[in-house]
């Protein structure tokens, strides 16, 4: 089927001198249902016509002649609205959700495309903390959203097991740990042996030597630190495993940049025969002052790999086995400039996959005024917010629900997915602040909002019974509360490309929360079961239907589960 909205463009690209594609940049959906369905904003036209958009709008909307689709066209001020002929548009949008199913909404514009996703890609040794959160959940809503559109998509996960912190842990593993104690509960006691070397730090510098003794060693192959580094290693991936379990996230590669370090003399290769790198002050380096950024330092004085190297190195890697049309980094906006400094290094090469690179940057995350740092100590763990979510949700299921089998399971869907939405509902590059009672929410704009609407319009059609008719007939419906309905369920398709663009997937929360909110004035404004009216009960149970199959959709698309009750 067609969109409403390219029959519309199809309409204006008669009339005026734009293309479809810059008319379909200008056709919105306006703000207010008194302003029609579509709106067509005349002042990209007032110069070449000479005349004022309002004056634009009443002649096009004199000329446009309501036809198939569209019942009326009208100028209001510079825009001309366009009001959708009811019945063909609720029966049009809900056959095709009744006929795609869970596809609605996925077109196949990511056929034969491929994706890397970088997200998550925590520094091992410390726990995984909260900060992480927000990579994990909107890299592995962005991998979701590119599937779905038919996207090859490869989730890495670039793990932090290289750099100085593993010469700081090293050192302090080797002063002060009983490691009986440590192999008992390893992760709390990395963290607190890299908690007190920096606090030790501030009154004695020299340790600092200790741990740059220490990260030779383990470069220089000692077995005896190299082991050790292997028993960091391997306990913080099992905590990470055991975390991105119960996200239900996934990676398609897991390397860490020990791995990329091994590399470094392929890099520096590269950039020497391109004549880019040159000496300074010891270490070796790509100059990008011309480009208003301090350099890029392939090599240390030491002649050890930098985070930058790694990165490259990385990038090659990635480029040569999957030829992607798309690479995005996941991280927080305070490595903007590394990536910049990244992609213009790849650029000089002469790379032309350096403009398919990009960085997807987030705000940062705080928590009840406290900071995420490891370095000072104060950290909150993501697994405890996890436990505690899973908690709280527990006890007002109890209350609300009593009777519910299998609360438990529920409550782990319910709890983590709360965190999980509150993570992507705002756009990504927003500071967040959260908060436990807002985030569990049952009536506040929340994943548990969303999930209980689900849930709701779940029970709805176990009490109909019945499958629903693929055939019912949907002129029946047309009242303003189904039309809101159906007008926004029609958007998905929409919403789910945008968020893909422009790897947001806030713009799908967006959707389902708009979604939830209008499915919900409906069925508490019109009676769906008990009507007299049977092929009106039938067409709006296909209704309840299409919101429950549009809701889980998105749902899953965050990375958020749908129980059928709570
Ligand atoms: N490990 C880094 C950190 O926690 C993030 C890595 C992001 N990915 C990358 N390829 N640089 O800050």
């Amino acid at each position: 089927m067609r969109s409403f909205k390219a029959e519309v463009i199809d309409k204006l690209v008669k009339w005026v001198d734009l293309s479809e594609s810059q008319i379909d940049e200008l056709v919105t959906v306006p703000p207010k249902e008194e302003m029609g369905d579509f709106a067509f904003p005349c002042f990209a036209l007032a110069k070449s016509l000479r005349k004022k958009p309002a004056d634009i709008a009443a002649e096009l909307a004199a000329d446009l002649e309501p036809g198939y689709g569209s019942e009326r066209v009208e100028a209001m001020g510079p825009y001309v609205n366009f009001w959708l002929l009811r019945s063909t548009f609720v029966t049009r949008t809900l056959q095709q959700i009744v006929d795609q199913g869970e596809c609605f909404g996925s077109e196949d514009q990511g056929q034969g495309k491929t994706v890397v996703i970088d997200y998550s890609s925590p520094n091992l040794a410390k726990q995984f903390s909260i900060a992480h959160l927000r990579s994990t959940a909107i890299g592995n809503a962005i991998y979701r959203i590119h599937a779905f559109l038919g996207w090859k998509c490869v989730g890495v996960n670039h793990l932090g097991d290289w750099g100085g912190n593993f010469g700081q842990l090293l050192a302090a593993y080797r002063k002060w740990a009983d490691p009986e104690t440590v192999r008992d509960d390893p992760l709390p006691e990395f963290q607190a042996l890299y908690a007190r070397f920096n606090q030790e730090l501030e009154e004695h510098k020299e340790i600092q030597d200790e741990a740059r003794q220490c990260a030779l060693l383990l470069e220089s192959d000692d077995p005896e630190t190299e082991s050790l580094w292997q028993f960091f290693v391997d306990e913080s991936r099992k905590e990470a495993d055991r975390i991105y379990a119960r996200l239900d996230v996934h990676f398609d590669e897991s390397l860490g940049e020990s791995y990329f370090a091994a590399k470094l003399q392929e890099v520096v290769d590269r950039f020497e025969a391109a004549g880019l790198a040159r000496e300074s002050e010891g270490a070796l380096i790509v100059d990008l002052e011309a480009f208003d950024m301090p350099p890029c330092i392939l090599r240390t004085s030491r002649g050890t790999s930098t985070y930058h190297s790694r990165d490259i190195a990385a990038m090659f890697h990635r480029q040569h086995k999957y030829d992607f049309d798309r690479l995005v980094y996941v991280t927080d906006s305070r490595q903007s400039l590394h990536f910049r400094q990244l992609f213009k290094t790849i650029e000089l090469l002469g790379e032309k996959w350096c403009d398919r690179c990009e960085h997807a940057p987030f705000g940062l995350l705080s928590f009840k005024g406290a900071k995420m740092s490891t370095r000072a100590g104060h950290v909150i763990f993501l697994e405890q917010v996890l436990d505690e979510a899973v908690d709280l949700t527990s006890r007002s299921m109890a209350e609300k629900n009593p009777d519910l089998k299998a609360r438990d399971e529920i409550a782990q869907q319910v709890g983590i997915s709360a965190i999980i939405f509150a993570d992507l509902d705002s756009r990504r590059t927003r500071d967040i602040v959260f908060d436990w009672e807002e985030a569990l929410n049952f009536d506040g704009e929340t994943g548990p909002y969303l999930q209980y609407t689900h849930a709701r319009f779940c029970s709805i059609l176990r009490r109909y019974g019945k499958t629903p008719a693929p055939q019912a007939n949907f002129g029946k419906l047309g009242a303003e509360a189904e039309m809101r309905v159906a007008r926004q369920l029609a958007q998905f398709p929409d919403a789910v490309a945008r968020a893909c663009d422009g790897n947001e997937p806030s713009l799908v929360a967006t959707f389902v929360l708009e979604l939830a909110t209008v499915a919900n004035k409906f069925y508490n404004e019109l009676p769906v079961l008990n009507h007299e009216d049977q092929e009106l009960v039938e067409a709006r149970v296909v209704l309840v239907d299409c919101v429950r199959t549009v809701l889980r959709t998105g749902l899953g698309l965050l990375g958020m589960s749908s129980p059928d009750q709570m």
